[in-house]
Protein backbone atom coordinates (compact mmCIF):
# COMPACT_ATOMS: atom_id res chain seq x y z
CA UNK A 1 0.00 0.00 0.00
CA UNK A 2 1.40 3.70 -0.79
CA UNK A 3 1.77 5.32 2.82
CA UNK A 4 2.61 1.74 4.43
CA UNK A 5 0.28 0.06 6.85
CA UNK A 6 1.84 0.33 10.48
CA UNK A 7 0.31 -1.20 13.74
CA UNK A 8 -1.00 2.00 15.62
CA UNK A 9 -2.50 -0.06 18.48
CA UNK A 10 0.22 0.50 20.32
CA UNK A 11 0.17 4.35 19.45
CA UNK A 12 -3.97 4.60 19.85
CA UNK A 13 -3.63 3.04 23.35
CA UNK A 14 -0.78 5.46 24.60
CA UNK A 15 -2.58 8.56 22.84
CA UNK A 16 -5.39 8.17 24.16
CA UNK A 17 -3.87 8.53 27.77
CA UNK A 18 -1.72 11.40 26.91
CA UNK A 19 -2.92 14.55 28.71
CA UNK A 20 0.62 16.57 27.40
CA UNK A 21 1.20 16.46 23.76
CA UNK A 22 3.72 18.55 21.61
CA UNK A 23 4.58 18.84 17.94
CA UNK A 24 7.47 19.87 16.36
CA UNK A 25 6.95 20.61 12.40
CA UNK A 26 9.76 21.27 9.89
CA UNK A 27 9.65 22.16 6.35
CA UNK A 28 7.20 19.33 5.27
CA UNK A 29 4.07 19.73 6.66
CA UNK A 30 3.93 22.70 4.40
CA UNK A 31 5.00 21.01 1.29
CA UNK A 32 1.81 20.10 -0.15
CA UNK A 33 0.63 23.85 0.05
CA UNK A 34 3.01 24.26 -2.64
CA UNK A 35 6.45 25.63 -0.23
CA UNK A 36 9.60 24.41 -1.20
CA UNK A 37 11.53 22.23 1.61
CA UNK A 38 15.25 23.07 2.13
CA UNK A 39 16.81 19.43 1.59
CA UNK A 40 16.11 16.88 -1.08
CA UNK A 41 16.03 16.86 -4.44
CA UNK A 42 13.53 19.94 -4.93
CA UNK A 43 15.35 21.51 -1.80
CA UNK A 44 16.11 25.15 -1.90
CA UNK A 45 19.50 24.71 -0.83
CA UNK A 46 20.08 22.42 -3.56
CA UNK A 47 19.85 25.64 -5.72
CA UNK A 48 20.85 28.31 -3.77
CA UNK A 49 23.81 28.93 -0.72
CA UNK A 50 22.77 29.28 2.51
CA UNK A 51 26.13 31.10 3.53
CA UNK A 52 25.19 33.82 0.84
CA UNK A 53 21.72 33.96 1.81
CA UNK A 54 21.15 33.16 5.18
CA UNK A 55 23.24 34.15 7.41
CA UNK A 56 24.17 38.00 9.37
CA UNK A 57 27.64 38.31 7.43
CA UNK A 58 25.31 37.63 4.20
CA UNK A 59 23.35 40.53 5.24
CA UNK A 60 26.15 42.88 5.76
CA UNK A 61 27.94 41.66 2.90
CA UNK A 62 25.00 42.26 0.58
CA UNK A 63 21.26 43.44 2.20
CA UNK A 64 19.98 44.02 -1.52
CA UNK A 65 20.66 39.90 -2.51
CA UNK A 66 19.57 38.85 0.93
CA UNK A 67 15.85 41.19 0.71
CA UNK A 68 15.77 39.65 -2.95
CA UNK A 69 16.00 36.11 -1.57
CA UNK A 70 13.34 36.85 0.99
CA UNK A 71 11.02 38.70 -1.49
CA UNK A 72 11.47 35.84 -3.57
CA UNK A 73 10.65 33.58 -0.92
CA UNK A 74 7.80 35.85 0.26
CA UNK A 75 6.51 35.53 -3.14
CA UNK A 76 5.85 32.17 -3.93
CA UNK A 77 3.62 32.74 -0.44
CA UNK A 78 1.68 34.50 -1.68
CA UNK A 79 -2.38 32.54 -1.97
CA UNK A 80 -0.87 29.49 -0.62
CA UNK A 81 -3.27 28.25 1.44
CA UNK A 82 -2.58 25.49 4.81
CA UNK A 83 -3.58 22.13 4.07
CA UNK A 84 -5.02 18.95 5.80
CA UNK A 85 -1.98 18.60 8.04
CA UNK A 86 -1.64 22.41 9.13
CA UNK A 87 -5.86 21.77 9.94
CA UNK A 88 -5.63 19.12 11.72
CA UNK A 89 -2.76 20.02 14.10
CA UNK A 90 -4.80 23.36 14.71
CA UNK A 91 -7.99 21.31 15.70
CA UNK A 92 -5.33 18.94 17.98
CA UNK A 93 -5.63 21.81 20.43
CA UNK A 94 -9.05 20.27 21.23
CA UNK A 95 -7.61 16.70 22.22
CA UNK A 96 -5.14 17.52 24.75
CA UNK A 97 -5.00 18.80 28.32
CA UNK A 98 -1.95 20.57 27.11
CA UNK A 99 -0.80 20.70 23.74
CA UNK A 100 2.24 22.97 22.19
CA UNK A 101 2.93 23.05 18.80
CA UNK A 102 6.48 23.97 17.79
CA UNK A 103 7.45 24.93 13.80
CA UNK A 104 10.85 25.46 12.04
CA UNK A 105 8.82 26.89 9.59
CA UNK A 106 8.18 30.89 8.97
CA UNK A 107 5.90 30.47 6.81
CA UNK A 108 2.74 31.28 9.19
CA UNK A 109 0.71 28.55 7.78
CA UNK A 110 -0.04 27.03 11.08
CA UNK A 111 -1.64 30.45 12.24
CA UNK A 112 -3.44 30.90 8.87
CA UNK A 113 -5.40 27.13 9.31
CA UNK A 114 -6.07 27.97 13.31
CA UNK A 115 -3.74 27.33 15.72
CA UNK A 116 -3.64 29.84 18.36
CA UNK A 117 -0.26 29.22 19.87
CA UNK A 118 2.69 28.84 17.54
CA UNK A 119 6.29 28.55 19.38
CA UNK A 120 8.21 30.25 16.34
CA UNK A 121 11.73 28.76 16.78
CA UNK A 122 13.20 30.06 13.48
CA UNK A 123 11.12 33.65 13.48
CA UNK A 124 8.42 34.47 10.67
CA UNK A 125 9.28 35.65 7.50
CA UNK A 126 5.94 37.96 7.00
CA UNK A 127 7.77 40.15 9.85
CA UNK A 128 10.69 42.80 8.94
CA UNK A 129 12.63 44.07 12.61
CA UNK A 130 15.66 46.46 12.76
CA UNK A 131 19.25 44.57 12.52
CA UNK A 132 20.04 46.92 15.21
CA UNK A 133 17.41 47.74 17.67
CA UNK A 134 15.18 45.49 17.02
CA UNK A 135 12.12 47.44 16.04
CA UNK A 136 9.20 46.10 13.95
CA UNK A 137 8.79 47.16 10.59
CA UNK A 138 5.62 49.52 10.10
CA UNK A 139 3.49 49.79 7.17
CA UNK A 140 4.99 52.84 5.55
CA UNK A 141 8.60 52.72 6.53
CA UNK A 142 11.74 52.34 3.90
CA UNK A 143 14.67 49.98 4.59
CA UNK A 144 15.96 52.10 7.57
CA UNK A 145 15.30 52.29 10.42
CA UNK A 146 15.02 55.54 12.87
CA UNK A 147 18.12 54.33 14.59
CA UNK A 148 20.13 53.99 11.25
CA UNK A 149 19.64 50.55 11.12
CA UNK A 150 18.77 48.20 8.45
CA UNK A 151 15.32 46.38 8.35
CA UNK A 152 15.83 42.44 7.76
CA UNK A 153 13.68 39.83 7.46
CA UNK A 154 12.69 38.55 11.36
CA UNK A 155 14.09 34.81 10.60
CA UNK A 156 16.16 33.26 12.78
CA UNK A 157 19.84 32.77 10.26
CA UNK A 158 22.75 30.47 10.45
CA UNK A 159 24.93 31.50 13.40
CA UNK A 160 22.12 33.15 15.55
CA UNK A 161 20.76 32.25 18.75
CA UNK A 162 17.07 30.93 18.45
CA UNK A 163 14.78 33.37 20.65
CA UNK A 164 15.43 32.58 23.70
CA UNK A 165 11.49 32.35 25.06
CA UNK A 166 10.51 30.02 22.33
CA UNK A 167 13.46 27.83 22.84
CA UNK A 168 12.92 27.39 26.46
CA UNK A 169 9.36 26.92 25.82
CA UNK A 170 10.10 24.21 23.08
CA UNK A 171 12.58 22.60 25.17
CA UNK A 172 10.00 22.17 28.53
CA UNK A 173 7.14 21.00 25.89
CA UNK A 174 9.76 18.41 25.01
CA UNK A 175 10.72 16.93 28.28
CA UNK A 176 6.93 17.21 29.27
CA UNK A 177 5.35 15.54 26.88
CA UNK A 178 3.44 12.26 27.05
CA UNK A 179 3.37 12.49 23.44
CA UNK A 180 5.54 14.22 21.01
CA UNK A 181 5.49 14.49 17.11
CA UNK A 182 8.37 14.85 14.88
CA UNK A 183 6.47 16.33 11.66
CA UNK A 184 7.94 17.03 8.00
CA UNK A 185 11.42 17.74 9.62
CA UNK A 186 14.75 16.08 8.45
CA UNK A 187 15.98 16.53 11.85
CA UNK A 188 19.20 17.77 11.49
CA UNK A 189 19.28 21.31 12.13
CA UNK A 190 20.04 22.20 15.96
CA UNK A 191 18.72 22.75 18.22
CA UNK A 192 15.66 21.96 17.06
CA UNK A 193 16.27 18.57 16.03
CA UNK A 194 17.70 18.13 19.46
CA UNK A 195 13.59 18.09 20.53
CA UNK A 196 12.56 14.63 19.31
CA UNK A 197 15.33 13.28 20.91
CA UNK A 198 14.83 14.93 24.53
CA UNK A 199 11.23 13.95 24.09
CA UNK A 200 12.39 10.41 24.53
CA UNK A 201 14.98 10.39 26.76
CA UNK A 202 12.13 12.24 28.87
CA UNK A 203 10.03 9.34 28.51
CA UNK A 204 7.13 10.26 26.00
CA UNK A 205 6.06 8.17 23.23
CA UNK A 206 7.51 9.82 20.15
CA UNK A 207 6.11 9.64 16.17
CA UNK A 208 7.44 10.51 13.16
CA UNK A 209 5.49 11.45 10.44
CA UNK A 210 7.68 11.79 7.38
CA UNK A 211 7.84 10.30 3.93
CA UNK A 212 11.25 9.34 4.29
CA UNK A 213 13.71 7.95 6.86
CA UNK A 214 15.59 10.54 9.46
CA UNK A 215 18.60 10.15 12.00
CA UNK A 216 15.97 9.89 14.49
CA UNK A 217 13.97 7.36 12.97
CA UNK A 218 15.55 4.09 14.12
CA UNK A 219 14.64 5.84 18.08
CA UNK A 220 11.08 6.71 17.25
CA UNK A 221 8.41 4.40 18.77
CA UNK A 222 6.14 5.27 15.48
CA UNK A 223 7.66 5.92 12.40
CA UNK A 224 5.13 6.56 9.55
CA UNK A 225 5.72 7.04 6.04
CA UNK A 226 3.76 9.22 3.58
CA UNK A 227 3.07 12.96 3.32
CA UNK A 228 1.63 14.88 6.67
CA UNK A 229 -1.65 16.05 5.12
CA UNK A 230 -2.47 12.13 4.84
CA UNK A 231 -1.45 10.63 8.15
CA UNK A 232 -1.70 13.68 10.44
CA UNK A 233 -5.58 13.15 10.15
CA UNK A 234 -5.43 9.34 10.53
CA UNK A 235 -3.33 9.59 13.70
CA UNK A 236 -5.40 12.83 15.25
CA UNK A 237 -8.84 12.00 14.53
CA UNK A 238 -8.92 8.61 16.65
CA UNK A 239 -8.42 10.99 19.36
CA UNK A 240 -11.05 14.07 18.86
CA UNK A 241 -13.37 14.47 20.98
CA UNK A 242 -16.97 13.34 21.06
CA UNK A 243 -20.05 14.90 21.40
CA UNK A 244 -18.60 17.94 22.92
CA UNK A 245 -16.64 16.28 25.33
CA UNK A 246 -13.54 18.37 24.98
CA UNK A 247 -10.83 20.29 26.91
CA UNK A 248 -12.17 23.64 27.54
P1 LIG B 1 14.19 20.08 5.42
O1 LIG B 1 14.04 20.61 4.04
O2 LIG B 1 15.56 19.84 5.93
O3 LIG B 1 13.40 18.71 5.56
C1 LIG B 1 12.08 18.57 5.14
C2 LIG B 1 11.61 17.18 5.53
O4 LIG B 1 10.25 17.07 5.15
C3 LIG B 1 12.36 16.04 4.87
O5 LIG B 1 12.75 15.09 5.83
C4 LIG B 1 11.32 15.45 3.89
O6 LIG B 1 11.47 14.04 3.74
C5 LIG B 1 10.03 15.79 4.60
N1 LIG B 1 8.84 15.91 3.75
C6 LIG B 1 8.77 16.23 2.42
N2 LIG B 1 7.47 16.26 2.03
C7 LIG B 1 6.72 15.96 3.11
C8 LIG B 1 5.32 15.84 3.35
N3 LIG B 1 4.42 16.04 2.38
N4 LIG B 1 4.91 15.52 4.60
C9 LIG B 1 5.80 15.32 5.59
N5 LIG B 1 7.13 15.43 5.43
C10 LIG B 1 7.59 15.74 4.21
O7 LIG B 1 13.35 21.05 6.38
P2 LIG B 1 13.50 21.29 7.95
O8 LIG B 1 13.79 20.03 8.67
O9 LIG B 1 12.32 22.08 8.36
O10 LIG B 1 16.35 26.84 8.98
O11 LIG B 1 14.77 22.21 7.98
C11 LIG B 1 15.20 22.74 9.19
C12 LIG B 1 15.76 24.12 8.98
O12 LIG B 1 16.76 24.09 7.95
C13 LIG B 1 14.76 25.15 8.47
O13 LIG B 1 13.96 25.69 9.48
C14 LIG B 1 15.67 26.19 7.88
C15 LIG B 1 16.60 25.28 7.11
O14 LIG B 1 17.83 25.79 6.80
C16 LIG B 1 16.54 28.17 8.97
O15 LIG B 1 16.18 28.86 8.04
C17 LIG B 1 17.23 28.67 10.20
Amino acid sequence: MENGEPDLSRYLEVAHGAGRCAVLTGAGVSAESGVPTFRGEQGLWKEYRPEELATPEAFMRNPELVWEWYEYRRGILEGIEPNEGHRTLASAEKIFEEFTLITQNVDGLHQSAGSTDVVELHGNIRRDRCNSCDARRGEEQGRECACGGLFRPDVVWFGESLPPDAISRAFHAAQSADLFFSVGTSTVVYPAAQLPYLAKEAGAFVVEVNPEPTPFTPLADLSVRGPSGYWLPRLMDPLMPRNGQGVD
